[in-house]
């Protein structure tokens, strides 16, 4: 793994971007979920030119909690290529969603108090930042003599967006594909701009999958829903090249998104892949049982992700 920058901005001294871009990014305003692409310039400050794609960044929150104490940091992943949106590492992008949610106690409206700070920012405002954050959701030193599967779910996209810029810039000889998980179309986030990117790439296949409505778009034959992991099956559009890539010796898998959707991803692959392919990514202890048995808290005692897999759940 490469070598990378941390924490060059710090909760006690933060640094002050600006925001110079904001807009929705689902794929229909009418989605269920409200998710935003916010880009701030960070141009001037410590963090200029630090970060890598898939690494994190930090937000300190205006006011108090509750207990009268400073907000606490939130961390967003950076949805920017190292370059940054601007080419030169002064612009960093993420993706946000809105925490909306009833109170469970009060039955009153429950809304997160960083996610919704971000969303509301307009062009022009300041933001305290703090970061780069994280030192192994990243690609790795030589990003050629490697092949990806990237699964995302949700905001999940985010690190992927950044990684796929990078690999796009670098004319790697790499194959890419990502699994990108929404409940329903109108909630895939970035669509077209995967789609165009696929459209220019030959090495990167896009494979949308939606969950609670079908069928899938794009996909043929009117399949799913599903959820990521139902793409690696030999039934799904895609599924076969899908399970040929994960087989590859040199391909490296990213998980990132709802916690819990690891599992499914293990699961999949499991069923899918010779022990010897599986044995690259997870290391099962003997004891594990059946993988249609394994549950979340098995790893990373019973299910070891191996150096070739990376997760990022939230
Ligand atoms: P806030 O912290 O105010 O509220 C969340 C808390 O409220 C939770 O603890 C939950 O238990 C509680 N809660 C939720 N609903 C409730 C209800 N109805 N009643 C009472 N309590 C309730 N997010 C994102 O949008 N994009 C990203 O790219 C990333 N990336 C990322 C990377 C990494 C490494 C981590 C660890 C996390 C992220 N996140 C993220 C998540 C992000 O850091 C943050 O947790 C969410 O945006 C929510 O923060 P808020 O301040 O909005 O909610």
């Amino acid at each position: 793994m490469p070598d990378v920058v941390q924490n060059r901005a710090t909760p006690g001294d933060p640094a002050i971007g600006r925001v110079v871009a904001t807009r929705v990014c689902t794929a229909s305003k009418k989605a269920a979920g409200i998710v935003r692409h916010v880009e701030i310039d960070i141009s001037g400050t410590p963090l200029a030119g630090t970060f890598r794609s898939g690494q994190s960044f930090g937000v300190l929150p205006p006011g108090e909690n509750e207990r009268g104490k400073p907000h606490k940091l939130r961390l967003y992943s950076i949805a920017s290529p190292t370059r940054g949106e601007d080419g030169s590492g002064s612009v960093l992008a993420t993706t946000v969603k809105r925490l909306i949610d009833e109170d469970w106690e009060s039955h009153r409206l429950f809304t997160g108090v960083a996610s919704n700070y971000l969303c509301d920012l307009s062009e022009g405002d300041e933001v305290r930042v703090t970061g780069p954050a994280g030192k192994r959701f990243v690609l790795p030193e030589d990003p050629s003599s490697h092949d990806y599967v990237f699964f995302a779910t949700g905001t999940g996209i985010a690190p992927f967006r950044g990684m796929l810029g990078d690999l796009a810039a670098g004319g790697v000889s790499s194959r890419a594909a990502l699994v990108m998980g929404a409940p329903y179309a109108t909630d895939l986030l970035y669509d077209a701009e995967m789609r165009e990117l696929e459209a220019e790439h030959d090495w990167f296949t896009y494979l949308p999958t939606v969950s609670r409505h079908g069928p899938t778009p794009g996909a043929v034959g009117g399949w799913g829903p599903s959820y990521v992991d139902g793409r690696v099956s030999p039934d799904a559009p895609g599924g076969e090249q899908l399970i040929e890539l994960l087989a590859g010796e040199r391909t490296l898998v990213y998980v990132c998104g709802i916690a819990g959707m690891e599992l499914g991803v293990f699961q999949a692959m499991a069923r899918e892949l010779a022990s010897e392919a599986l044995s690259g990514y997870l290391t099962v202890a003997d004891d594990a049982g059946e993988p249609s048995d394994w549950s979340r808290r098995m790893i990373p005692r019973q299910l070891r992700p191996t150096k070739r897999t990376f997760l990022e759940v939230y």
